[in-house]
């Protein structure tokens, strides 16, 4: 997620200043697993804070979820004398930083991904760029469901959680937004289309479908509910997917600074001796709670 490396740094520079050495675990818990790592000093992060994706790259690593691929995790934590770990993402790396804690490995988790679906924080690293590059995109389809009176029925990612298409929906002045979380009244959605039309006039139209729903008649559901709009309206419709777009770009400010906070906390927490961790934001401070707790809570609308 956008503002990853922002975290990276941070966590490098606190380390650095207080003493200790740091090295990069590349490609997540797979890089742990075989011992994919990389030097960082000051240096090595710098000219990092701006840039998208993540420097030490990503991996979904389903060998971690095992109890042999943690051992050997373990192994290399031990063969490299690693006193603590700070695993940036989401609730698969807040099970395996837990899963490190029980191996006896101080772990601090924070939290970032752009679906802000961790409940004990109000905001995850990413999810605020994730939302600004959305809302460059829906300006742009804006301009080709203006010009051509169409509808636009656009999927945006989230996994099982609304809140990107929610806020976007009300960013962008979406007529109608779909999240896993609530009903869908698709009756009431239609109507308003064709009221917006029929009765305003209205040219261009954009309605939000997130991407957790579940598929109809072997489609995605917007595209699906786009196949209703032109069936029971006649407006010209077309689906649109805005997909990994939005998982990429420079990180904004917002992103940048909480990163930066959590990552230096990260480290003063590890240097503490406190363990089992995850990083948040509550009331607009820093703070964080226990990671098994963490991941009791479910945050979805
Ligand atoms: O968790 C971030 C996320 O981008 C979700 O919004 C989405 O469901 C998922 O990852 C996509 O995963 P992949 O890139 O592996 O297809």
């Amino acid at each position: 997620a956008p503002g990853m490396n922002a975290a990276v740094r941070a966590v490098v520079r606190c380390a650095v200043s207080q003493g200790v050495e740091c090295i990069g675990i590349r490609r997540g818990w797979n890089g742990l697993i075989t011992g994919d790592i990389v030097k960082l000093d000051e240096k090595s992060v710098s000219h990092t804070i701006n840039r998208g994706g993540t420097i030490l790259y990503t991996a979904r690593s389903k060998e971690f979820m095992t109890e042999e691929g943690q051992k050997k995790a373990v192994s290399t934590c031990k063969f490299l004398g690693l006193d603590g770990i700070v695993a940036i993402g989401g609730d698969g790396t807040f099970r395996g930083a837990t899963d490190l804690t029980n191996h006896g490995i101080p772990s601090i988790g924070i939290p970032g991904t752009i679906d802000n679906d961790i409940t004990a924080t109000e905001q995850t690293i990413g999810f605020d760029t994730a939302l600004n590059t959305a809302l460059g995109l829906f300006d742009a389809l804006r301009d080709t469901a203006e010009s051509h009176a169409r509808c636009i029925v656009t999927e945006v990612m989230g996994n099982k959680c609304g809140f990107l298409s929610l806020y976007l929906a009300l960013a962008t002045g979406a007529i109608s937004v779909a999240i896993p979380e609530v009903q869908f009244d698709r009756e009431y959605a239609i109507k308003k289309i064709r009221q917006a039309r029929e009765e305003y006039g209205k040219r261009g139209i954009i309605a939000i479908c997130s991407e957790g729903l579940p598929k109809v008649n072997g489609k995605n559901y917007g595209d699906d509910f786009k196949d209703q709009i032109i069936r029971e309206t006649g407006i010209d419709t077309r689906f649109t997917n805005l997909g990994h777009t939005i998982r990429g770009g420079n990180p904004t400010l917002r992103d940048r600074l909480t990163a930066s906070q959590m990552g230096v906390e990260a480290v003063n927490h590890l240097l503490e001796n406190k363990s089992n961790l995850v990083m948040c934001v509550h009331e607009n401070r820093i703070t964080s709670c226990d990671i098994n707790y963490a991941l009791t809570l479910d945050h979805r609308y």
